[in-house]
């Protein structure tokens, strides 16, 4: 899952994903609905051109619905595009999507018919950063089971057409962009989700900065899964009872808070904490998506 992004590979990426647009009427531009904005490309404005894009909301099962309502609603107002909520995993808002593909195109469609070019279906292409969900909606839309790409930067060649239905075509591989992490919220945003590995941030730092922001964002799906003690501990004290009370203890009464972290972390990405949302609104305004 984890790709090692150098300067190189994102040229390379973006000048695939580039050429492969050329095929396409529209881009189908996939984020994970738990970090909207960290999970998108820091460049999709400017690598998608003019094309008609439509947003979708993947992981929308694993996110807390009300954000996802509010980035929807947000992103519709502000970027003037369709935006769509799925689940992949179990196939809601596939329909919804096929609309929005149509919706999005509709103009150039009118355009083109206006000229006498008439074609029957709308060709597309999904874009994403790695993990939020690209082969998954791929197959689920193509109504398969296997065929993982891998996750190469880019897109691989010899690309073929998946017909969707009478009324749309897509690219069977995905292009695969880079997430913006050098921004610090963003690279925590995207490790606290599984999206990358925490390898760049420990896992002790990043279970601490999670329990911390958890305690404001969240505090009662923290409660409930953790039963702390107190309801005004710090995040160490929280972590350092997560260890005393779940893990096995190191030496004799050494707790090894470095497991504590990873099961803190693998908790909420397995959604035992319940449905969260880590990106915030005002996480909006870095992207410029707010004018
Ligand atoms: P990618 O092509 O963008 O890299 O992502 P991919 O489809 O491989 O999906 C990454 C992980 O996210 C997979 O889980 C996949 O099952 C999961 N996933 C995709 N869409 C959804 C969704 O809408 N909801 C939920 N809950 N999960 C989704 P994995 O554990 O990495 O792989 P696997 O064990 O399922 O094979």
């Amino acid at each position: 899952m984890s790709i090692q992004w150098f300067p190189g590979h994102m040229a390379k990426a973006r000048r695939e994903v580039t050429e492969a647009l050329k095929l396409v009427d529209v881009v189908i531009e996939i984020v994970d609905a738990r970090l909207p904005v960290s999970s998108r490309n820091p460049m999709m404005a400017e690598v998608t051109q003019n094309k008609p894009i439509v947003i979708v909301l993947g992981k929308a099962d694993m996110a807390d619905d009300g954000m996802t309502a509010l980035f929807r609603d947000q992103w519709k107002k502000n970027l003037h595009v369709p935006v769509v909520a799925v689940d992949n995993l179990h196939g809601q808002g596939m329909n919804i999507l096929i609309e929005a593909a149509k919706q999005a195109t509709a103009d150039k469609f009118a355009k083109m018919a206006k000229k006498g070019i008439r074609r029957k279906t709308i060709r597309a292409m999904v874009v994403g950063i790695p993990n939020v969900g690209k082969s998954t909606m791929i197959n689920r839309l193509a109504k398969r089971s296997a065929a993982k790409t891998g996750d190469k930067p880019g897109v691989t060649k010899q690309q073929q057409w998946i017909k969707v239905g009478q009324e749309l075509e897509l690219l069977d591989t995905p292009g695969i962009l880079w997430p913006k992490f050098d921004d610090r919220d963003v690279a925590l945003r995207l490790a606290w989700s599984g999206a990358i590995k925490s390898t760049l941030l420990e896992s002790q730092e990043l279970a601490l900065e999670l329990l911390s922001w958890l305690n404001k964002q969240y505090p009662q799906a923290l409660q409930n899964r953790y039963q702390f003690s107190s309801m005004t501990m710090t995040s160490a004290e929280m972590l350092e009872e997560i260890g005393a009370k779940r893990v096995a203890k190191k030496a004799q009464d050494v707790i090894d808070v470095e497991r504590a972290a990873e099961l803190v972390l693998r908790d909420v990405q397995t959604g035992l904490l319940g449905r969260i949302t880590f990106d915030e609104l005002t996480m909006l305004d870095s992207f410029g998506d707010q004018a």
